[in-house]
Order: structure tokens, then sequence, then C-alpha cells
């Protein structure tokens, strides 16, 4: 099986990223941490705790972690998410307790105690904690098997004409995490605006007929009138668990290697992911972007999750 940790700012996708991970048999979720962005990191968190309630998930240590960007003012998307980071459906109160642990910890003491090249980063989030846990313990970037993240788009941005939300709010972290020399895939906007919440995926997840399948789908419905009012979409792109998905299965999507760097000091192209397809990407590069995905295969995933929670 494959142990990953879920870095997450629940957010209506990486709600879904979370039963995703939880519900399919072939990984194993070591730990759930969590970051400003969707909203502030306490409704974040408490949206995270609140899933949990929701699906049931036991054995499995959630921890907070950093409230802010390292160098940035806080930045949140209400227009997406709503007040809450997670409206639409009535959430449970949670009653699973918090990891004591500050998340930055949770991962680095995860990692290390775990064999070499075992632990995958899925970041869904901004890249705050990450980037700390790089710094603060630079043994992690080893020592990790490789970080699968959903943020940035060589082609796309959404926060502005050129940048991702998640790689937008925090660039100095992206920059750290980008240039760490893990290997790193982008699941970015390129790909993700493929995994589109179309009304024959709603119908078949709503025939589950679970509480897990009509939370989803109340997800979906919120998700979607926020999508089509903000951004125009007609089905919203469910970013997120396209991350969650590579891990699971690599032939979900093609992959391109290719250097990636972010803009940090652009007027227009701050958080920019600037990809260099110019050449044959070199030897050495330890960066590579999501192209293509394989939709019917990608739903498919969530769908047998969301069967398997019940
Ligand atoms: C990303 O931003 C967030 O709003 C979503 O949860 C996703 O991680 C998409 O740009
Ligand atoms: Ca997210």
């Amino acid at each position: 099986s494959k142990k990953i940790i879920l870095d997450c700012d629940p957010g209506h996708d990486d709600a879904i990223a979370l039963l995703l991970a939880y519900g399919n048999p072939d990984i194993e979720l070591l730990a759930v941490t969590t970051v400003a962005g969707n909203q502030t990191l306490e409704k974040v968190t408490h949206n995270a705790l609140a899933i949990a309630e929701m699906a049931k998930i036991t054995g499995v240590p959630f921890a907070a972690g950093s409230v802010r960007p390292l160098v940035r003012e806080i930045e949140v998307a209400p227009d997406i998410h709503g007040e809450s980071g997670l409206d639409g459906p009535v959430l449970p109160t949670p009653t699973l307790t918090l990891d004591e642990r500050h998340a930055v910890s949770l991962i680095i003491e995860t990692i290390m105690s775990h064999p070499p090249k075992t632990v995958t980063l899925v970041p869904t989030g901004a890249l705050t904690n990450i980037a700390l846990a790089a710094r603060l313990e630079p043994r992690i970037v080893e020592r990790v098997k490789e970080v699968v993240l959903m943020g940035g788009g060589y082609h796309v941005g959404n926060w502005s004409a050129v940048a991702e939300f998640n790689i937008k709010i925090d660039p100095e972290a992206a920059h750290i995490v980008f240039n760490e020399k893990w290997p790193l895939t982008m699941v970015g906007l390129d790909l993700t605006h493929q995994a589109l919440a179309t009304p024959d995926v709603v119908k078949e997840i709503a025939a589950i007929g679970s509480d897990c399948s009509q939370f989803v789908i109340e997800l979906l419905d919120f998700f979607g009138k926020m999508y089509k009012q903000a951004q125009g979409f007609d089905a919203p792109p469910v970013h997120d668990p396209c991350a969650v998905a590579y891990v699971i299965d690599p032939t979900v999507m093609t992959t391109q290697k290719v250097p990636v760097n972010i803009e940090l000091t652009g007027t227009h192209t701050l958080g920019m992911t600037v990809a260099d397809f110019r050449h044959p990407a070199p030897e050495n590069c330890h960066t590579q972007v999501a192209v293509k995905l394989d939709h019917h295969k990608f739903w498919q995933l969530i769908i047998n999750a969301l069967k398997n929670i019940g």
C-alpha cells in the first residue's frame, strides 16, 4: 500500500481528496495536516475534523499547522468555498480531537519514523507547512518518496491570469518546495480543469445512496454554483483529489518532465509556475507536470472510495 500524508485546507475539493484517500484500499493515510488557505486555519481545521466525523475516520492523527503564509498576508477564498470554507452540507460536530503536535512536527516525525522512500507528501493547499518542514528538518527531502501536489498550472491561472491559488497565496513557500531536490509532481490546473463533476458523474455518486455520497453531492452542488458564478464553469473542476488519484494509480494521467520555477517578483506574474518546455528536460530534472486526465478512471476511483466508506 502507499503511505501518504495529506496536507490540506478543506475546502470542497480537499474534502473529496480526503475521502478518496481514506476510502481507497491502496492508500495508507498516515496523517492529515491543515494549513490556512481556502479559509482561516481555525475554520479549515474544524472542517477537516467534521469530515472525519462524517466519514467515521479513526486511527489517523489530525494536526493543525500554519496560520498564515511565510511572508504575505493571509488570503482566503469565500467566493469559491463560502464563509465556513466548506459551505453547503450541514457539518457534524467533531468528536475527534486534534493531535497536540504542530502539523510541521507531525509531518517531520511521520516521515523520519518510516523507512526511507516510503512516504509520499500530498499537499492540496498552500505549501507553507511543507516549506517549513523542509527547513526545520532538511533530511526529509532525501527521505520522502515523492511530493505530489495540487497547485500551479503551466498554461493556466485562476487567482490571476497566470497564477493558481495555492501557489499565489504563498509563493515563497512554493519556491522552497519546488526547489528542493525531491521528486515532485505538479498536478496543476492544466490537469484539474479536466476533472469536471459533470451531471453524469453527479448522478452516479447520488446513486450510491449513502450519507457520505449525499455529503459529496451537497458539496458539489455548492461548489458548482460558486464555480459557475465566479469563473463561468458549467461543471466544477474537482482539483485536489487528482493529486491523490495520481498516487493511487499513475496511469490516471499522463505527465511530462520539465523544470518548473516560481515567479516571486513579477508585477503581473507573482506566483506563476514557470515551466520551461524549450528543451528536452535535463537528466537531473526532478519535477514533472500533469498533462492529460483519464476522466472515467478518475471518477471511478472516487466512486469506489465512496462505496467503500459506505
Ligand atoms: C486550489 O485552490 C483551492 O481553492 C482548492 O481547494 C484547490 O486546492 C485550486 O486552485
Ligand atoms: Ca485545497
